[in-house]
C-alpha cells in the first residue's frame, strides 16, 4: 500500500492525528478503560462493540471484525482510495506531499485516469451547456419539462444533451487538442474500423438525454444516456473503463451521502428518471444501480453509510424479482431492509409525478414494509387463496419464510399475524414451525446459520457469548500478536513454526510479519496493519492488535509453539484411538494391535520442547 508515498510521509500523516478524534468525528465515543467505545459505522448494532485505542492508534469493531489504523478508516468511511485519503489527511495537517518535483515517482494509471476524468468532465459541461442554452438541445429541454424536470433540477443532476450528429464531440475535442485515442478509452468515442481511413472515430452518444455518474468524490466518470421519446436502447450507459465500474458505483451516491448518513436510511431505486424526480419531491437520500441488479459491493458501499436500505423498485413482475434479489444481497452485508411498494403499473417516477412529492414520502416511503412483511405479502400472489388446497400450499410457504427469520420474536410476530390473517391457531403454526426448522437443521449440517442476516448474525456471535476458541487457536493469536510487538518473537517463530500455523490466515498474517520485518521495518502493530493489503487479513490483524496484551513470558512462548507445532499431530492421535476403538469393538484385533502400534509412534512424534 502507497508504494508511491515515502513511508516516512506517511508515518508523518499519521502521527499527526490522533485516531480518537478523526473517529470521533464520525461515531460518539465513550471511554472504557484504556480503550473508547462506540457503536459501529460499519454494521447496524444497538450495543457498542467498535473499539478504538489511543494507544495502538487502531480501531477495531467486535462486532463485523472492521479494523485498521486513521488512515484506513478514512478510506473505509468515505470510500477513498488510500492515496485520496492520505491527500485529504496531509491538506489537513498542512503537511506537504512531494508531487511533481519527481520526489514521488509518477503513477502512470492514475495519470491515466486523470486523462480520462478530463475528457468525461469536458464531455459533461458540454452536454450539460448544450442541453441548457443551445438551440440543438430545445427539443430535449421540452421532453424533460414535459417530464415534470424544472431548470433546477436539470442544474442540479448536470443534465446534458448529445446531439445527433456522428462527430459533435467528435470535433468538439478535437478542436480542444483532446487525444481521440483516450476519448475512446473514456468511451465517449467509438471507433470505427480502422482500414476506412483517418477520422476512423465518431460519437458513442447521439440524440440523447445525457445523466452524468458520478464517483462518491463527485467527479464526472461515466453517463446514461436516454433517447428521446421511443427508441431502442432506451438508455445507452458509457461501457466499463479503468474509472467506471457498473458493479461498483452507485448513481447519485456523492449527492445524497449525507442525508443518507444523517437518515441512517438509503433508498435504493431502478432507474436514473426515479431518482431525480424523488430528489425534486425531496427525498434525498436516493441512489440507484446503473443498469445492472445490484452488487455485493454496491450493498456494501450502502451499508457503510446506512444501517436501514429501503427499496423502492417498479411494481412489475420483474422489479419485484428484482428486489428479491437485491433484498437479499443487502441482508448478506447487514443491512436492515425495507420495501416500498408501488401501485400496479407504476414506477416510483410516475408515482410523484401524478401523485405528487408528499404522498411519495408520506406513503410509499414512510410506510415501506419491512422484508418479511413484504416477502409474506409478495408470495401471495402466486396462490389462489380462495382455494383450500392452494391456501395450504401458501401457508407452508410462508411458515418457510418465517422460520429463516433470525430472531424467535420476529418469528413470533409473523406467526401471530398469520394466525390472526387466516383464522389459526397460533400453536399449530408453532407446531408447523418447527417441524419444518428441525428438517432445515437437518439439511443444513453445522453450517446453519441459515442465510438470513448474516452480519447479524456474525455481530451476535462475536461479542459476548463468543464460542470457546480451542486452545491452539488461542496460542496461535497469543503468538501473533506477540510477534508483532516483539521482532525477535517472530524470528524465534520463524524459524520454530514458520508456515505450519494450523489456521490458514494465521498463517497468512504470519507471512506478512516474516517479510514486513525482513524489509527493515520496525515492531510497529498499527504500521504493520497499514503494511496489510488483504481486507480479510487486516480484520483479522486489527483484532488481534486491538486486545490488551499483558507482556508474554519467554516461558509463554515456548508453550504456545511447542501447542502450535504439536496440534495436527495430536489431531491425528486423536483419530488413531477412534479407528483403534472401531477395530476392536468390530473384533479386528489384528487391525486393533497394527493401528495401535501406529499410535505409539505418533505418541513418540509429539514434541516436547519448541
Ligand atoms: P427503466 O426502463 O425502468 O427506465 O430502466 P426508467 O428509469 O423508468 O426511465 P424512463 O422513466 O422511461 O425514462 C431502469 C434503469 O435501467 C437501466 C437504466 O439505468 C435505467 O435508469 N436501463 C434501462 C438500461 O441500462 N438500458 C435500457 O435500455 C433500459
Ligand atoms: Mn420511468
Amino acid at each position: 500500500m502507497g508504494g508511491r508515498i515515502p513511508d516516512d510521509v506517511i508515518d508523518r500523516i499519521r502521527d499527526h492525528f490522533d485516531i480518537v478524534d478523526v473517529v470521533g468525528q464520525t461515531v460518539q465515543l465513550k471511554k472504557s478503560g484504556r480503550n473508547f467505545f462506540g457503536l459501529c459505522p460499519f454494521h447496524s448494532e444497538r450495543t457498542p462493540s467498535f473499539s478504538v485505542s489511543p494507544d495502538k492508534q487502531i480501531y477495531y469493531c467486535f462486532g463485523c471484525g472492521a479494523g485498521g489504523d486513521v488512515i484506513r478508516f478514512l478510506m473505509e468511511t468515505e470510500q477513498l482510495t488510500f492515496v485520496e485519503a492520505i491527500t485529504q489527511l496531509a491538506d489537513q495537517a498542512g503537511i506537504q506531499l512531494p508531487r511533481s518535483q519527481g520526489e514521488m515517482r509518477r503513477d502512470p494509471e492514475e495519470e491515466k485516469r486523470q486523462q480520462l476524468r478530463k475528457v468525461t468532465e469536458l464531455a459533461a459541461r458540454l452536454y450539460h451547456h448544450l442541453l441548457l442554452e443551445s438551440d440543438h438541445g430545445a427539443q430535449a429541454r421540452e421532453y424533460l419539462t414535459e417530464r415534470g424536470i424544472t431548470r433546477g433540477t436539470m442544474e442540479e443532476f448536470q443534465l446534458g444533451f448529445s446531439p445527433d450528429s456522428y462527430h459533435f464531440l467528435h470535433s468538439f475535442l478535437k478542436r480542444r487538442g483532446v487525444d481521440e485515442k483516450t476519448a475512446v478509452e473514456a468511451g465517449l468515442l467509438v471507433e470505427r474500423d480502422s482500414s476506412r481511413g483517418p477520422s476512423a472515430c465518431f460519437d458513442r452518444f447521439r440524440g440523447r438525454i445525457m445523466f452524468p455518474i458520478h464517483d462518491t468524490q463527485g467527479r464526472v466518470i461515466a453517463f446514461g444516456g436516454r433517447v428521446l421519446g421511443e427508441g431502442q436502447p432506451k438508455y445507452l450507459n458509457s461501457p466499463e473503463t479503468t474509472l467506471f465500474y457498473k458493479g461498483k458505483f452507485l448513481y447519485n451516491l456523492h449527492r445524497a451521502r449525507k442525508a443518507v448518513r444523517k437518515a441512517e436510511q438509503a433508498i435504493l431505486f431502478e432507474g436514473y428518471m426515479d431518482v431525480i424526480s424523488a430528489w425534486q419531491a425531496g427525498v434525498f437520500t436516493g441512489v440507484a444501480t446503473l443498469g445492472t441488479a445490484l452488487t455485493e459491493s454496491q450493498a456494501r458501499v450502502i451499508r457503510r453509510n446506512a444501517g436501514t436500505a429501503v427499496i423502492c423498485y417498479d411494481s412489475d413482475r420483474a422489479g419485484q424479482n428484482a428486489a428479491d434479489r437485491a433484498a437479499e444481497v443487502l441482508k448478506e452485508q447487514g443491512c436492515v431492509v425495507k420495501v416500498a411498494k408501488m401501485p400496479p403499473g407504476m414506477d416510483p417516477d410516475d408515482y410523484v409525478r401524478s401523485r405528487g412529492a408528499d404522498s411519495f414520502s408520506g406513503e410509499v416511503i414512510a410506510q415501506a414494509l419491512p422484508y418479511p412483511a413484504f416477502k409474506l405479502e409478495s408470495l401471495k400472489a402466486g396462490f389462489n387463496l380462495r382455494d383450500e388446497e392452494e391456501k395450504m400450499g401458501y401457508l407452508t410457504r410462508a411458515i418457510e419464510v418465517i422460520a429463516e427469520l433470525p430472531r424467535a420474536i420476529e418469528q413470533d410476530h409473523y406467526l401471530r399475524r398469520l394466525a390472526e390473517e387466516f383464522h389459526l391457531s397460533l400453536d399449530a403454526l408453532k407446531q408447523e414451525l418447527r417441524r419444518i426448522a428441525s428438517k432445515k437443521r437437518g439439511s443444513n449440517g453445522d453450517k446453519g446459520t441459515g442465510k438470513w442476516n448474516n452480519g447479524y448474525h456474525r455481530g451476535k456471535h462475536m461479542v459476548g457469548q463468543e464460542r470457546r476458541p480451542q486452545a491452539h487457536e488461542q496460542a496461535e493469536k497469543r503468538l501473533l500478536t506477540a510477534m508483532m510487538h516483539d521482532r525477535s518473537v517472530a524470528d524465534r517463530v520463524m524459524k520454530t513454526v514458520g508456515a505450519d500455523f494450523n489456521i490458514e490466515i494465521h498463517a497468512a498474517i504470519a507471512a506478512y510479519l516474516y517479510s514486513y520485518y525482513s524489509e527493515g521495518h520496525p515492531a510497529d502493530p498499527g504500521r504493520f496493519l497499514r503494511y496489510l493489503k488483504d481486507d480479510r487479513l487486516l480484520r483479522e490483524a486489527s483484532g488481534l492488535v486491538i486486545l490488551d496484551t499483558p507482556e508474554v513470558t519467554e516461558e509463554e512462548i515456548s508453550d504456545y509453539i511447542r501447542h502450535i507445532r504439536n496440534y495436527p499431530l495430536h489431531k491425528e492421535i486423536e483419530r488413531k484411538k477412534e479407528q483403534v476403538k472401531q477395530a476392536e469393538r468390530a473384533g479386528d484385533i489384528a487391525e486393533a494391535t497394527r493401528l495401535g502400534v501406529e499410535l505409539i509412534r505418533l505418541r513418540e512424534k509429539v514434541h516436547k520442547q519448541a
